[in-house]
């Protein structure tokens, strides 16, 4: 990992980053592809989402899309939206731009970086339709739940980049981090109002497909709660 991609100046992150390696296919869909579907993100500069897309479609933004499986089939069946996944995982990148090729995908591109700051310098306020996270790190350990995504710092850049209306979805398969995310989620209700009401999890939406960690999590028989807020 290059050093200035990610400076050490945030000291927590959510993610420690074990490259594993690219496939071939991989490797020439980053000399290839990401000049068609990546982001190149100077940070602290905002991004122009119309400039981006060539369109003003509303934007779903999805947090760690990890392999980007269940991200190319969402942004497929609904061209009407425009989706930017972000996440730092090459080899996720990798296939992800492969999957968007493969498909011809027009409204999907991928920045890879830190999405936290992302949110806070790349999104302007009430840029957003609608933002996606997917089984975030669980980090079960206590002294690593300090890197847990779900905070109430993200709860508030959410709140910030969302427009009113619009969605926050997340799903777990860790309940104790579930647990965490109702309780800080309901906290921030003059933000953000549960969609099945206080203190309840959502019905699993037919729109959000599996994902390949909720598969893992399924074999491994951890139950799955998502999590539907409207922005205020
Ligand atoms: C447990 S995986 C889940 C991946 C995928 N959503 C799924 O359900 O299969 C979490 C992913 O989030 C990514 N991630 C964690 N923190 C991130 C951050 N701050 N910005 C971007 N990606 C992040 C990790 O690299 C990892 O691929």
């Amino acid at each position: 990992m290059h050093s200035t991609e990610f400076p050490p100046h945030r000291p927590i992150r959510s993610f420690v980053l074990r490259e594993g390696r690219l496939t071939g296919a991989q490797e020439r869909a980053f000399l290839e592809l990401w000049p068609r579907f990546g982001v190149d993100w100077p940070p602290g500069e905002r991004i122009d989402l119309s400039a981006l897309f060539g369109d003003s479609r509303p934007v779903v933004l999805e947090i760690g899309f990890g392999d980007g499986e269940s991200l190319a089939a969402m942004a497929e069946r609904d061209p009407e939206r425009n989706w930017l996944g972000i996440e730092v995982h090459r080899p996720g990148v990798g296939h992800l731009l492969l999957l968007i090729e493969r498909l011809g995908l027009g409204n999907l591109k991928v920045i890879r970086h830190d999405a936290v700051e992302v949110l806070t310098q790349g999104i302007a306020p009430g840029a957003l339709d609608g933002v996606q996270l997917f089984f975030p790190d669980p980090w079960p350990k206590r002294r690593h739940h300090k890197r847990r995504i779900l905070s109430a710092e993200l709860i508030a850049l959410l709140a910030r980049a969302i427009r009113p209306g619009g969605t926050f979805h997340a799903a777990t398969d860790w309940p104790p981090y579930a647990a965490q995310m109702l309780e800080t989620l309901d906290g921030a209700s003059d933000l953000f109002e549960n969609s099945a009401g206080p203190g309840q999890y959502a019905p699993r939406p037919d729109a959000r497909p599996l994902t390949k960690f909720e598969r893992r999590g399924e074999r491994l028989g951890h139950p799955v709660h998502d999590l539907i807020y409207r922005r205020r």
